[in-house]
């Protein structure tokens, strides 16, 4: 079944949102290595509540963006302060609502781990692209040397307490992610180029131990949305245990380094 992000629409943006000047940073980055301009025409995957269109709504008013929620996306139009618009439709990225070669840029920022069929997608992708047309897909990731935050401990405990709860792998990890041989290996078979980039470094907003708790107690992961209510609330009380007994320094934020990493397609 398809994730559902309308239970989202309440903490997303506070809990997801970038800092200042981030997703500027992020269209400037984009558009240059894809080598367009802000007069392309460009289709947002997975839109959401808008923390990245409103950059790009700023600088090029012709802007394309599909969503499964509609609640997610009824936050965009709080973002926007000059009444310039996307065009939305809230569709599926396995079937898009678009004619043929109507885009010079399609893009997907943390959506296509939440996507059991990819590979609809990026066929759908390839269909809508014009003749020089990139499709880059994009998530957000720790650079490959970094330590682990001081919260990752409530992120270990959280997958530990679980595994004791019986929940196997495939309810802990899921998605396919960009690391994922399996979708450069699908890009190729279809005749693209496939390389990968890393768009720029930034950032996270602090966090700290506790804060991660309260947002696993909260039902703010969408990794554990398909969790049995009886078996979250278990988990849940069983962390919060944790932090109250065993955290070793429960208020300590850090403000993590991230990459938006991408992974491009040119046919
Ligand atoms: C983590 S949010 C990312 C939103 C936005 N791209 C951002 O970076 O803030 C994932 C979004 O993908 C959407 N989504 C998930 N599966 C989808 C699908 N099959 N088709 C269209 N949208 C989907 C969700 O509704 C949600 O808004």
């Amino acid at each position: 079944m398809a994730i559902n992000y309308d239970q989202a629409v309440g903490f997303y943006d506070e809990t997801r949102g970038y800092r200042d000047g981030v997703v500027e940073r992020y269209r400037d980055a984009l558009l240059a290595y894809s080598g367009l301009d802000r007069s392309a025409s460009v289709l947002e995957l997975g839109i959401g509540s808008g923390l990245i269109a409103q950059a790009f709504l700023r600088a090029a008013p012709e802007y394309y963006g599909i969503d499964l929620s509609l609640g997610m996306m009824r936050l965009i139009g709080g973002k926007l302060e000059d009444g310039s618009r996307p065009h939305l439709a809230q569709a599926d990225c396995a079937k898009l609502p678009f004619a043929a070669a109507s885009f010079d840029l399609v893009h997907a920022v943390r959506v296509f781990h939440h996507l059991a069929d990819w590979r609809a997608c990026i066929d759908e992708a390839r269909r809508l692209l014009r003749s020089g047309g990139v499709l880059v897909i994009v998530e957000n990731l720790p650079p490959a040397e970094a330590e682990p935050p001081p919260w990752a401990v409530a992120q270990e405990k959280w997958d530990q307490i679980l595994r004791r709860l019986g929940v196997g792998d495939d309810g802990i990890q899921h998605g396919i992610w960009l690391t994922d041989e399996a979708m450069s290996q699908y890009i190729a078979s279809t005749g693209a180029s496939a390389e990968t980039a890393e768009l720029l470094r930034y950032r996270e907003k602090p966090v700290s131990p506790r804060m991660m708790v309260e947002r696993r107690v909260a039902g703010m992961f969408s990794s554990d949305w398909r969790l049995h209510t009886s078996t979250r609330r278990e988990a849940a009380q069983k962390l919060v245990a944790w932090l109250e007994r065993e955290c070793e320094a429960p208020d300590e934020l850090v403000e993590r380094e991230m990459i938006f990493c991408a992974l491009i397609a040119r046919w």
